[in-house]
């Protein structure tokens, strides 16, 4: 198929292209379109074939569930069997923005668009773009991050084209996505609320209106083999580039010296602004040292731009793990597939 490119940067000057995007999702057809925190691949939540296409697109695991996108509380209603309390806290301090939250899946919401389970995860995003498609289209829009799985996730029109090209119906193109990675995810349907993946909301902002919220294992550590995970997305290797990724932790002279001793071809560092000139192999940075929200902007981008030079192993310094730190950290281990050297 020939995938349509939509051109919305402004909603009322671009409206005729956002009413050309809303058109196709309400016939059952795919949009990948920007958000706050990466571009999604959009699809109508209530038509389970053009959910059952999300998959195919994406060569996604079909145990994986998708997360719905809302414009207005009364959305919610319509997707959930109960709105908690705590629920309408949590939207009231963090909607519109980078967060999900996992609550009870109401009826009208197709089995398969949370592979099976009985609950279901709803976010209401912030970028402008969003926002008024799934108003003018009506519809709460399921969609994942718009890559192949296993990919880095996009947070351009070019790298969702890069992966998704003649496989889905349209794309925006859009303005870069703030965020750069994918929205908080939480749980609502577990006592006490459970933290499933690190994003945008920082765990210390979650602590404030939820003080016994808990940090799933599977944030920080692998989830073991063969045991259920409360977030099927976190069990697989994900937002890899083509590389061998190792996480090398320690302080930036030790970082150099053992970078320095174990170059072989091929060889890459992925480092803070500022440290590529201090190094003996080719180096690609991911933001300033201290300046987490710059990190999670660029990390994709940086993963993305090691493929492109051929990367064949590359040594990476490890985040910091408070603020949107942890974020960052959760997605390069898992770039890593948890490969962590001590040094
Ligand atoms: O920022 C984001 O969340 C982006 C943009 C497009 O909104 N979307 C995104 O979707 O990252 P995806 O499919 O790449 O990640 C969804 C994550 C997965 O880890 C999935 O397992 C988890 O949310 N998830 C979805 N529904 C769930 C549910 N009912 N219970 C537990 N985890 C769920
Ligand atoms: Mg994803």
């Amino acid at each position: 198929m020939q995938t349509e490119r939509l051109t919305v940067f402004d909603v009322e000057k671009d409206k005729e292209a956002l009413l050309r995007a809303a058109e196709i999702l309400q016939n059952g057809g795919l949009v990948g379109i920007p958000t706050e925190t990466v571009y999604g691949l959009a699809a109508n939540t209530f038509d389970e074939k053009a959910v059952a296409d999300i998959f195919a697109a994406k060569g996604r695991p079909q145990d994986n569930p998708l997360i719905v996108h809302v414009s207005d509380m009364e959305m919610v209603k319509d997707l959930v069997s109960e709105l908690p309390e705590k629920a309408v806290i949590c939207a009231e301090k963090f909607w519109p923005g980078p967060f999900t939250m996992v609550l009870p899946r109401g009826e009208k919401v197709p089995k398969s668009v949370s592979a099976g389970l009985d609950t279901v995860a709803v976010r209401m995003p912030s970028n402008p773009v969003a926002h008024e498609l799934i108003k003018v289209s009506g519809l709460p829009l399921a969609a994942p991050s718009a890559n192949l799985s296993g990919s880095p996730s996009p947070t351009t029109a070019e790298h969702v084209l890069f992966d998704l090209d003649g496989r889905i119906d349209a794309v925006i193109v859009s303005d870069k996505c703030d965020v750069g990675l994918e929205s908080t995810v939480i749980s609502l349907c577990c006592e006490p609320p459970r933290l499933l993946r690190p994003g945008g909301v920082t765990l210390e902002q979650l602590k404030e209106i939820l003080p016994d919220i808990v940090v799933d294992k599977a944030v920080l550590a692998q989830p073991e083999k063969g045991k259920p995970v409360a977030s099927p997305g976190m069990k697989y290797k994900h937002y890899s580039p083509k590389a061998r990724v190792i996480m090398l932790d320690g302080d930036f002279e030790k970082f150099k010296k053992y970078v320095d001793d174990n170059a072989i071809d091929g060889t890459f560092a992925l480092v803070y602004e500022g440290e590529e000139h201090e190094l003996s192999v080719p180096c690609v940075s991911f933001g300033h040292k201290g300046d987490e929200a710059e990190q999670a902007a660029v990390l994709f981008d940086a993963l993305r731009e090691l493929d492109n030079l051929g990367c064949k192993v590359c040594f990476a310094r490890v985040p910091k793990k408070s603020g949107v730190g942890l974020a960052v950290y959760n997605r390069l281990i898992r770039a890593a597939a948890f490969e962590v050297i001590s040094l």
